[in-house]
């Protein structure tokens, strides 16, 4: 197997990951990324904005008084509030290098509202292409950095961990195949986990792959059950296949877009006094009920493509088009969809994690900011601002310690006949949606979990028959990688759901429909599935 040496190494380039390598120059990076191109992830995507107290009458103390109130009480106000002021910060630094966002008549950032913000402090750029532009801004900036090496194309398998701290990364390169990258610094910037359900708002790529390596080398993680369904992606597709839906973002229905059902009703009205605006879980849960009960829900942009026109929301009127829908004359439908997973790596107001060299920003983290509920568009904001933090503790502990031990075999990847490793990834998603979904009772996360068993169990067979160096493909190692860490995953999903018994922010237990107050803290989990109770860092 190759060997190759680094400074340090991060995995993923989506924001957290490009924000990071660029604040960790000039010191040597490697920037590796499993999608063909630099520009992939969730970040992309991104179409609502960037919170951050820019504008008049605003504070960051109100921000994080906002983002503390969305968390449902497992947030932590002082890493809330370090959020909020080193955010703008950041969003000063973005704005100086010239990222182009959209701008009042006066040349001030126009600053939009959303769900739970209590002030306009939405920055967008390109209408709802915010993603695009900012990660496009980001990778330009990459690519003009000669310390940063980018690797596309390559597969992060597995952390090596010698003597309890990281020695290096373990991954597979298009054409140099296995590869040891032999460094005592690893960044895990791998995004969410969206892959995991039927229907998600995330690209193919969220198979939480970083979650499931820093699981396998022993870290902590933290309340991996409280994952945010957005309510409001478009229903294309059957019910039945796996499906990245297009997301018709919040701030349509903040600036008039309506809910209604097959009779043109605006149901929501009725079920909650912020009507189309009330928390995101709350609207989820009520779109999902509808749904499950047979009724069609919809959403009717002809209110705002009327005042806003169709520049506004540029994505959002492509995706209805592609779609086969013309939202400027009829409502088009739409489903929830897994979005945002609060829970990740736990780690510190540094981003470190509990394993010595281990660092994780961005979604696949659990900084303690989002508790049991995300804030929309604050999370583009942490995987900047985090993504800086762990380039300053990289500096604070710059000395470089050896990495000791012997080169680690390449693994045995197993190569079941065609479509067998897809049936094992439909069968784990099925179980997902089904349990560990908008609503979740104790006998469907028990039945999660023992049907999870019987997958991981039929994975560890195959990986015992395996023969190491069995000349698998990078397309064959990717595949079987991101199922087992999916199915890894499913199982501590299911666990740490059934361990809460209680409702909170977007976790709802049917069998427990009310917060307990003795579940008001941050619960931490390790690969078996064991919890330890702790309270937020
Ligand atoms: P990502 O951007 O998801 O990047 C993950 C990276 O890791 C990718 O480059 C991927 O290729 C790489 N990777 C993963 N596994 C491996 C592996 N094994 N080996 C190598 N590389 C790997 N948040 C907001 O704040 N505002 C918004 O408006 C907003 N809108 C959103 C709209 C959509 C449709 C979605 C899905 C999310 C939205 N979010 C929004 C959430 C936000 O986009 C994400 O939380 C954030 O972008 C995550 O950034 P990240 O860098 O952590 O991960
Ligand atoms: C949206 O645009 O609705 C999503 C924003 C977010 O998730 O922060």
């Amino acid at each position: 197997m190759r060997a190759r040496a680094s400074d340090v190494v991060i995995v993923g380039s989506g924001a957290a990951g490009l924000a990071c390598a660029l604040a960790l120059a000039p010191r040597h990076v490697t920037l590796l990324t499993k999608t063909p191109g630099l520009e992939g992830g969730a970040s992309r995507q991104a179409q609502g904005g960037i919170a951050a107290a820019l504008g008049p009458g605003d504070t960051p103390e109100a921000h994080a008084a906002d983002t503390v109130a969305a968390g449902a009480g497992l947030s932590d106000p002082d890493t809330a509030l370090l959020l909020a002021r080193q955010g703008v910060t950041a969003m000063r630094d973005l704005l100086d290098a010239g990222l182009p966002v959209d701008r009042a008549a006066d040349g001030r950032p126009l600053l939009g509202r959303e769900g739970a913000h209590g002030i306009p402090r939405i920055v967008h750029a390109g209408g709802d292409a915010t993603g695009r532009t900012l990660v496009a801004a980001l990778a330009g900036q990459v690519q003009a950095t000669p310390s940063i090496h980018v690797a596309t194309g390559a597969f992060a398998y597995d952390l090596v961990v010698v003597n309890g701290r990281v020695a290096g990364l373990l991954a597979c390169h298009p054409e140099a195949g296995w590869v040891h990258h032999r460094c005592d610094r690893v960044v895990l910037a791998t995004g969410g986990i969206g892959a995991l359900w039927r229907h998600t708002t995330n690209p193919a790529e969220a198979t939480g792959d970083g979650l499931a390596m820093a699981a396998r080398a022993g870290a902590e993680l933290a309340n991996l059950e409280f994952v945010q369904f957005h309510p409001t992606a478009l229903a294309v597709g059957d019910d039945t296949g796996a499906a990245s839906l297009p997301l018709l973002t919040e701030a349509l229905r903040g600036a008039g877009a309506h809910l209604v059902d097959d009779d043109g009703r605006r149901f929501m009205v009725a079920a909650h006094p912020l009507a189309e605006l009330a928390p995101r879980d709350v609207v989820a849960r009520a779109v999902w009920r509808r749904l499950t009960d047979g009724q069609g829900v919809f959403l009717d942009l002809r209110p705002v493509l009327a005042e806003r026109g169709e520049a506004a929301f540029p994505q959002a009127v492509a995706a209805c088009r592609a779609a086969g829908y013309e939202p400027t004359r009829r409502p088009v439908p739409i489903r929830p969809a897994a979005h945002y997973h609060m829970g990740g790596v736990a780690v510190d107001r540094e981003s470190r994690s509990s394993i010595p060299g281990l660092w994780a920003c961005g979604e696949v983290a659990d900084t303690g900011v989002h508790g049991a509920n995300r804030l929309a568009s604050n999370s583009l904001l942490e995987a900047l601002v985090f993504a800086r933090r762990v380039a300053e503790d990289v500096a604070r502990h710059d000395d470089p310690i050896p990495a000791t031990g012997p080169a680690p075999a390449a693994p045995a990847v197993p190569t079941p006949p065609n479509g067998q490793v897809a049936a094992i990834v439909a069968r784990t998603r099925d179980l997902v949606s089904r349990h560990v979904g908008l609503a979740r009772s104790g006998d469907g996360l028990r039945r999660a979990i023992a049907d999870q068993a019987e997958i991981a169990a039929a994975l560890r067979a195959w990986e015992i028959y395996a023969a190491p160096g069995n000349g698998a493909t990078t397309g064959e190692i990717r595949r079987w990688g991101e199922a087992r860490n999916l199915v890894l995953l499913a199982g501590l999903l299911a666990r740490a759901a059934l361990n809460r018994a209680e409702s909170r922010g977007a976790h709802y237990r049917e069998d427990f429909p009310e917060p307990q107050p003795a579940w008001g803290h941050r619960q931490i989990l390790n690969a078996a599935g064991i919890a330890n109770e702790r309270p937020a860092p």
